[in-house]
């Protein structure tokens, strides 16, 4: 198949036609040139492959599959093999039922814990979930299988998502927006992205040529295709000349008139329409090549591989007085419907049909008590089921309370109202609580949830949305037989109103402001030095780990050379456990608005006990940058960064200091409204205002004592504050001196 070949026999109508969508999950086939429908799908952390007549909202079934966890839990793994040994399996299912395309991974930011699909998205932190879902799309595509980033970009809420926009400003966009799908791009290599329904700034994605040609293909060199949310479209000849490429779901009467329309109107070339035809075919011609036809798939070896992964990523949040791991001879109670019918997924475009979600009930079987607590798809309290609860908590040694969020308060298509638990829930837990000491709480969802009871439950397991058979990971995890080695991608503020979007979130009649900017989650916590419940990173074991020896190949550097940093990891408890061993970067001498600290680096430790790693990193410019809007990239200060090496952003155990220097000297252009302060940065400023703080300029300066108190100071603030135009008024010095002084220094 050469695609250039192709192209150029393509009449006009055909190439139109070719960038909209066959059916829900098709491309269009153009028989006479040998060029083959393919097959699309949902992910992203399962196939939802629908048989026959597709539709958005899975009315009709899909076939029966394997869930795998949610990218939230996924994300705790902190653990990039945990994403390849995902996407191996998902890309060799996808090739053995002759999809050609997965749509994932799902890359949008947790800006708010109230975003309906968070559990859909790996974190609040951009380089974890780049990280994340590069190794995913990596193994994905290894199989032949291409991925699909999304929604590209700034898809952080449900509410109108369709037709809404994020305003932002540049760095929040480049530093938190935008980074998780740069890292998918330059080192997943994602053959597709998916763009956005919402406007970025009033441009909306589907036709927004900053995003998909000047950031995606000119800086990022990026050749990936780009495919619209179903339904995303919004001027079809403009989305062309933006860079987009697929109008999906398309269908019969999307044949493409309007861009035959635009194209012989001319306010289309034909040499972009052609660029979106080329990466069209490039993408069916890979997918024709790399398709295995022979491929087959075992289905019970996808679930054991599914109950390890929820194992890996399961968060053990608290373990007062070391009640967890239970042990075999404890008589437990399980209580809660989860326990029974454990809430595996979330609602919408990802959900997938499985034939059978193990429980934890089955799992443990006749071992453990069961008492039902309360109704999943209720918020109120049913006293009989809450007192049979009560009474069976009274009994047991300890008692585990399976509790999170309802299918019916976290989906696509809408968002939270809140961040509690359904009231029935936290009334049974504080009930049980009150009558056993040992009660644990097992939680799943797919975003923060409050905790009034903390303080009277000695452990809390965080499983978020753990697949289908996170019932038995469970099971595994609260015995011992898998060691938590989670930790949390997100903070779980104590209260909503801590959340630094809480003021503007889910926006006004679609105008969502970013007012927070780049203080997204910890960010912003740790900025404001705001107590959580549990913050980023966070995650225990039933061992413990020591760190020592930290050191780094050089004290000094510059923004072109790397840094390698090694720390030695020891198990220094009596089980074989894993950690993610974090590195966070700290500028001491911004000058910019920057956060405490940032995740640069991390690597899950496996350690049988007694044993001890050397983890190394090495670090690269990115790790000290911020992005300079007066440059439009990533800009080093000189200065003092500290490396710090931590089990969460909160429990630092070991530091480095490493002197900096920039080799980029930012454009500086003097104008009338420059100030003093600014001109004193100015590489002939100290100059200037030295032979002018002599000249008569500044005379009026020193009658600093007949202003009173605290003047100097005064004085001294409102003399930086000065602008070189207001020495022309305050008659200092001429127009034309000012002309000939602006223009001696931007030479
Ligand atoms: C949905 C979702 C997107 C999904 C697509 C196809 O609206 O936003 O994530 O892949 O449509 O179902």
């Amino acid at each position: 198949m050469n695609v250039n070949e192709i192209l150029a026999q393509m009449t006009l109508e055909e190439k139109a036609a070719f960038c909209s969508g066959h059916d829900f999950w098709h491309t269009k086939s153009i028989e006479r040139l040998g060029v083959p429908s393919v097959m699309m799908c949902d992910g992203p952390h399962g196939l939802r492959k629908q048989e026959g007549e597709g539709d958005h909202l899975g009315i009709n079934k899909s076939i029966e599959t394997v869930c795998y966890p949610t990218a939230a839990a996924l994300a705790s793994s902190f653990d990039r093999d945990v994403m390849r040994q995902l996407g191996d399996a998902l890309g060799q299912e996808c090739q053995a039922e002759d999809v050609a395309m997965l749509l994932g991974p799902g890359l949008n930011i947790k800006r708010s814990p109230l975003c309906g699909r968070n559990f859909e998205y790996f974190s609040e932190d951009p380089y974890l979930a780049g990280e994340m879902g590069a190794a995913y799309v990596q193994a994905l595509q290894g199989q032949g299988i291409a991925a699909c980033a999304k929604h590209f970009a700034c898809n952080d809420q449900e509410t109108l998502r369709m037709s809404g926009s994020s305003n932002l400003d540049e760095r929040t966009l480049r530093e938190i927006y935008l980074p998780a799908f740069e890292a998918v791009v330059k080192k997943g290599k994602t053959r597709s992205l998916m763009c956005a329904y919402n406007a970025i700034n009033g441009t909306f994605c589907a036709e927004n040529k900053a995003l998909l040609t000047d950031i995606l293909r000119d800086e990022w060199k990026s050749d990936a295709f780009v495919v619209t949310d179903w339904g995303a479209i919004k001027d079809r000849a403009k989305g062309t000349a933006a860079g987009l490429d697929l109008e999906m779901p398309g269908g019969p009467n999307a044949t493409g008139e309007e861009i035959v329309e635009a194209v012989q109107s001319g306010t289309l070339s034909e040499a972009d329409l052609d660029k979106a035809v080329l990466r069209l075919l490039q993408f069916v011609k890979d997918s024709v090549e790399q398709r295995r036809p022979d491929a087959s798939i075992d289905r019970d070896a996808c679930r054991k591989l599914a109950r390890k992964l929820a194992g890996e990523c399961a968060v053990l949040m608290k373990n007062e007085g070391g009640l967890l791991p239970l042990k075999e001879k404890q008589k437990a109670a399980f209580i809660g419907e989860f326990a029974d019918k454990p809430r595996y997924q979330g609602a919408g475009s990802s959900h997938i049909n499985v034939p059978h979600a193990v429980s934890a009930l089955e799992t443990a079987g006749d071992a453990v008590l069961y008492a039902r607590g309360y109704d999943a798809h209720s918020d109120t309290t049913d006293e009989v089921l809450l007192n049979e609860a009560i009474d069976m908590a009274k009994k047991a040694e300890v008692a585990v309370i399976f509790a999170g969020l309802p299918d019916a308060f976290e989906t696509e298509g809408a968002d939270r109202d809140h961040m509690r638990l359904p009231d029935n829930q936290n009334e049974l837990i504080a009930a049980v609580a009150a009558v056993n000491p040992n009660t644990v709480v097992v939680l799943h969802g797919g975003s923060p949830v409050e905790l009034p009871w903390l303080a009277q439950v000695p452990a809390v397991l965080c499983v978020y949305l753990g697949g289908e058979q996170v019932g038995a990971a469970t099971v595994d995890l609260l015995y011992g037989k898998v060691n938590p080695g989670g930790h949390l991608a997100e903070t779980w503020p104590i209260r909503l109103q801590d959340n630094p979007s809480y003021l503007n979130f889910p926006g006004e009649e679609g105008i969502v402001t970013y007012a927070e900017g780049n203080y997204v989650g910890y960010r912003y916590y740790d900025k404001k030095e705001m107590p959580v419940n549990f913050c980023f990173g966070h995650g225990l074991s039933y061992t413990r780990f020591a760190y020592s020896n930290l050191r780094t190949d050089k004290e000094k550097m510059t923004d072109q050379d790397t840094l390698t940093v090694s720390v030695d990891v020891k198990n220094v408890g009596s089980v074989a456990g894993k950690t993610a061993v974090q590195l966070y970067v700290r500028d001491t001498e911004s000058t910019v608005r920057r956060p405490v600290r940032e995740l640069k680096a991390f690597e899950k430790a496996e350690l049988q006990p007694g044993e001890m790693k050397t983890v190394t990193f090495v670090l690269d410019k990115r790790a000290f940058a911020y992005w300079e809007p007066k440059c439009h990239d990533f800009f080093v200060e000189n200065g003092e960064f500290v490396v710090e090496i931590g089990e969460s952003s909160r429990d630092i155990r070991a530091s480095r200091s490493v002197r900096v220097e920039g080799t980029v000297v930012l454009p500086f252009t003097v104008t009338e409204n420059t100030t003093i302060g600014q001109l004193l940065k100015h590489p002939k400023g100290k100059e200037i205002i030295g032979n002018m703080m002599r000249s008569s300029a500044m005379s009026h300066v020193d009658q600093t004592d007949t202003m009173g108190e605290g003047s100097e100071r005064m004085m001294q603030g409102m003399m930086m504050g000065i602008q070189l135009g207001a020495l022309v008024s305050y008659g200092r010095i001429s127009r034309k001196q000012l002309k000939e002084l602006i223009a001696s220094l931007n030479a």
